[in-house]
């Protein structure tokens, strides 16, 4: 239920401590108002500038459709390098008449370099995993903003101008979760594709992937293959298990260290585990690994668990990490299959 006390709220403070980047402009193009979120991506000084200052370019001409009374969606432009996502909407007065425009904007720059991180370690093998570990992010902000906005909407009932733009920010809301809903359900929807596979040689095939990153570093590889294990499996998914296990086991050595890979193979399954000689998991982390996003490193991603965790998963398989005695395990569990 809405507590009481609620009246005192007003525009300036949904517009103040909003989450998000909000930029209101006059006719003239004009900023009248920008929130600080907008100052901290564009410039503390913005307000009263023109579009054309704040944009620093020809570019501000891609907001014009605004002012004729489109709405525009999803752009990219660059303002000092960084990519900024924006959509703008026009305002209209009680007669209807256009009297300025709201832009959203995001800063995409870590959207960006993950992104590009990503394609760097071949994760794009499935944007749907991606999509869901973002969607998870993403969604609860958005729910409550958008909580906090319908119960403000009550109050602005009176003021035109007010309840337009709370309209224009739940009109965006309401789309960003339609978006992130099509994005879940691609994920989840996604088919594999299962032919018989042989373990030892896609681990082979790893391991001479990432044999530059090893050598750089001095690390050594002890492999122990129990024979020739063949199972039934999408390979793009098992390839991209197995990169993340080793990606993470290498990130694990600083130099000089040991990586231990062996397969056990039983009669209904295969077993591999990756196990680096070196850094163990602290104790306190090991329960939050496979959670996506948690990373301790300062250029990762902490999606490389959480992406092998599902796709074990969608294998009905399990997978295990534990400290032995000199570093981390990692144990994959797969059933055969067919
Ligand atoms: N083999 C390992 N040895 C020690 N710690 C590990 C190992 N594998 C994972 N971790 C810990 O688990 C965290 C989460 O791993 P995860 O693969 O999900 O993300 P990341 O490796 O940090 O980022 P990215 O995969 O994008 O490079 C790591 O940041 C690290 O702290
Ligand atoms: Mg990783």
């Amino acid at each position: 239920m809405i507590q009481k006390g609620i009246e005192q709220y007003n525009t300036g403070d949904l517009f103040t401590s909003i989450p998000t980047s909000l930029v209101l402009v006059d006719n003239n193009k004009k900023v009248l108002k920008a929130n600080p979120e907008a100052r901290k991506l564009l410039g503390e000084n913005i307000e009263s500038m023109n579009l054309e200052e704040v944009f620093k370019s020809e570019k501000h001409g891609i907001f014009d459709r605004a002012f004729q009374g489109e709405t525009i969606e999803r752009q990219v432009i660059k303002v000092n390098n960084i990519p900024i996502g924006f959509s703008a909407s026009p305002i209209h007065n009680r007669e209807n008449k256009i009297t300025g425009a709201m832009i959203i904007l995001r800063n995409l720059t870590e959207i960006k370099e993950m992104e590009a991180k990503l394609r760097r370690k071949n994760r794009l093998t499935d944007l749907g995993e991606m999509a869901a570990g973002m969607a998870h992010e993403i969604r609860n902000p958005l729910a409550a903003i958008k909580a906090g906005i319908e119960c403000l909407t009550k109050d602005f009932t009176e003021e035109s101008n007010a309840s337009e733009y709370i309209k224009i920010i739940l009109k965006e809301i309401n789309r960003l979760d339609h978006i992130l809903n099509d994005m879940t359900t691609y994920a989840a929807l996604r088919p594999s594709y299962k032919t018989e596979l042989n373990l030892n040689n896609i681990i082979r095939r790893s391991l001479i992937m990432f044999e530059e990153e090893m050598k750089e570093k001095n690390i050594r590889i002890n492999d122990h293959y129990d024979g020739e294990l063949t199972f039934t499996a999408d390979e793009d998914q098992i390839v991209t298990v197995i990169n993340n296990l080793l990606l993470n086991a290498i990130d694990a050595i600083e130099k000089d260290g040991t990586i231990e890979m062996s397969t056990i193979g039983t009669k209904d399954s295969i077993k591999f585990s990756i196990r680096n000689v070196g850094r163990k998991i602290p104790e306190d982390i090991l329960p939050k690994i496979f959670i996506p996003f948690f990373t301790t490193k300062s250029k990762g991603s902490g999606l490389g668990l959480s992406i092998v965790n599902r796709m074990v998963q969608n294998h009905n398989g399990t997978i295990k990490a534990y400290n032995w005695e000199k570093g981390a395990c990692f144990l994959v569990t797969l059933p055969k299959g067919l």
